[in-house]
């Protein structure tokens, strides 16, 4: 079954075409590498599919799970509800600071639960119990009581996935998920993604500045450039020298030094990761 389906996607800010007629399928489960230089129209692009923004022309379309989100320019009315089954996670983590790691990840409750219970934060114990099993699922249980203001760039972004494994989402987004993180908190990030990917079928597309990690966990690479797609295939097929080809000198920032140019083999998580369920 399709989870999301692009057609005719165009936009622009004043004069610069930041998509240029976008159409994309994405089947339920797989997991997408959405690369680009910056400015290649990746962040636009995933806006426009939980329906953060919308289309310009007439014949712009984007369907989740076989329902409008968004067509011909206009929101549908049923997009703030579908937006529940959409889990995003930033490059910069979007927790709040001041709360408790676990209080961060109760929120992904809140589509689904009354505005007044959310607002108070009163939140049954069976939701804590799914929020406590989301945080072991992405290996951080002992932090739930911190602060999420004193957690490492990788631990907030492993509680920004609980968070959307929390929401129950079909659907994840992933926006430059580990641009902000060393390279060995950013495998763990990719490995997490992988795992929900795998392990409870979600859709996971994600963002990445570089190729090498989109070789490594993603199956399927989109490559926009100029907010067009310029390749649409199985990553392993996206070598350094089609980079090039495709980005001239802007292939630099995608490719890593010393990157290996063959797909390595994702790494199991570690049993007691995947042991509690978050049902
Ligand atoms: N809100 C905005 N206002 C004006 N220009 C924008 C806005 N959002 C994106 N752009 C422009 O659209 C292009 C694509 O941006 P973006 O989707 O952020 O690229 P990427 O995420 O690949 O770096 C860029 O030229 C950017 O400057
Ligand atoms: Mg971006």
């Amino acid at each position: 079954m399709t989870a999301i389906s692009v057609r005719n996607l165009s936009k622009s800010f004043g004069k610069k075409r930041a998509l240029d007629n976008i159409s994309l399928d994405i089947q339920r489960s797989e997991m997408v590498a959405l690369i680009g230089a910056s400015g290649s129209g990746k962040s636009t692009l995933l806006r426009h599919i939980c329906g953060l923004e919308v289309g310009q022309g007439g014949h712009s379309n984007i369907e989740i799970f076989g329902r409008s989100i968004q067509n011909g320019g206009r929101l549908d009315t049923k997009a703030r509800e579908m937006r529940r089954g959409i889990g995003v996670v930033f490059q910069q983590f979007n927790l709040v600071g001041r709360l408790s790691v676990l209080s961060n990840v109760l929120l992904g409750n809140l589509g689904h639960i009354p505005v007044w219970r959310g607002t108070l934060g009163l939140f049954s114990a069976e939701e804590k119990k799914a929020a406590r099993a989301a945080l072991a699922r992405v290996g951080i249980p002992e932090v739930a009581w911190q602060r999420a203001s004193t957690l490492s760039g990788g631990q907030q972004q492993r509680a920004a996935i609980a968070r959307t494994l929390v929401q129950r989402s079909s659907i994840l987004l992933a926006d430059e998920p580990i641009a902000s993180l060393d390279p060995s908190s950013a495998r763990r990030v990719m490995e997490i993604l992988a795992a929900v990917n795998r392990d409870e079928g979600i859709t996971c597309v994600v963002s990445l500045h570089q190729v090498e990690y989109a070789r490594r966990y993603c199956p399927r690479t989109v490559a926009l450039r100029d907010g067009r797609i310029v390749f649409d295939g199985p990553s392993t097929e996206l070598t350094n020298r089609m980079l090039v080809e495709l980005y001239g000198s802007n292939s630099e920032e995608l490719i890593l030094p010393d990157a290996p140019s063959q797909p390595v083999k994702p790494k199991q998580l570690p049993a007691q990761d995947l042991a509690p369920a978050f049902a």
